[in-house]
């Protein structure tokens, strides 16, 4: 499903990565974890080709991305859900209205966006809130319309970036829970993460990485 091979990136002639060779399989759950500014958002950015690549090869779906022309990046992340910090939910849209902004963007019917809608949030149980305004919501709650509105599209895969940062434990736990979920439904998952209690909990393959290296591979399989 995704396939890296010596993958480098540079800001300013410094690597952000270096040299990364990598293969997530379909189905597959990865952490990526690393000290702050070793390279975990940069590697999220070239999946979705936020970024490109200046060295290496990478392959997403089958499709080399650090080749992909401009007008094929948004079927490309027509296949992908994401859940980013800065990603924010608009606050004067319902609950609802976040979530079906994906569908509406792609000129989905009414009719299949609200059966689709209906789907996300129930999958993150939050069906009951769709008419409130994401401001009336916890932090916890706002985090699973995020999760909703990134698979109100059915992706194959879904990259978050420190989905559970500043969370409590308990309420990281469970938003991992609800990522493990959606992983068992088959959508291959990324995450990256600091958060190293999260990562022990979620007891999955983890990825690490140093200075834009691989430092660490460990668990696959699991
Ligand atoms: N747009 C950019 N311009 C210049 N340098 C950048 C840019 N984006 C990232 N970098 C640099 O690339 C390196 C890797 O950054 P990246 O954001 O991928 O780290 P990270 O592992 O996600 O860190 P954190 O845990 O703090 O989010 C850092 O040294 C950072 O300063
Ligand atoms: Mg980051």
């Amino acid at each position: 499903m995704i396939q890296l091979f010596h993958v480098s990136k540079y800001y300013d002639r410094r690597p952000a990565l270096s040299d990364m060779t990598l293969q997530i399989e379909k189905g597959e759950f990865v952490l990526l974890m690393g000290p702050s500014g070793a390279g975990k958002t940069t590697l999220l950015k070239l999946l979705f080709c936020a970024e490109r690549p200046d060295e290496g090869q990478i392959l997403v779906q089958g499709r080399n991305v650090a080749r992909i022309k401009t007008s094929q990046v948004p079927a490309l992340r027509r296949t992908m859900g994401f859940v980013f910090q800065d990603f924010k939910l608009l606050p004067k849209k319902s609950v609802f209205d976040n979530v079906a902004l994906p569908l509406l963007v792609q000129g989905v019917s009414s009719f299949d966006t609200r059966r689709k809608v209906a789907e996300a949030l129930k999958a993150v149980g939050i069906d009951h809130k769709k008419e409130s305004r994401p401001t009336m919501l916890s932090a916890g709650e706002q985090q699973r319309v995020c999760i909703a509105r990134a698979i109100v599209n059915g992706p194959l895969m879904l990259l978050a970036d420190e989905p559970t940062g500043n969370m409590d434990p308990e309420l990281a736990g469970e938003i991992m829970e609800l990522f493990k979920t959606i992983n068992a439904r088959g959508t291959t998952v990324v995450i990256a993460t600091h958060n190293r209690q999260v990562v022990e909990q979620v007891n999955r393959r983890v990825v690490t990485l140093v200075q834009g290296k691989l430092a660490s591979d460990e668990g696959a399989g699991r």
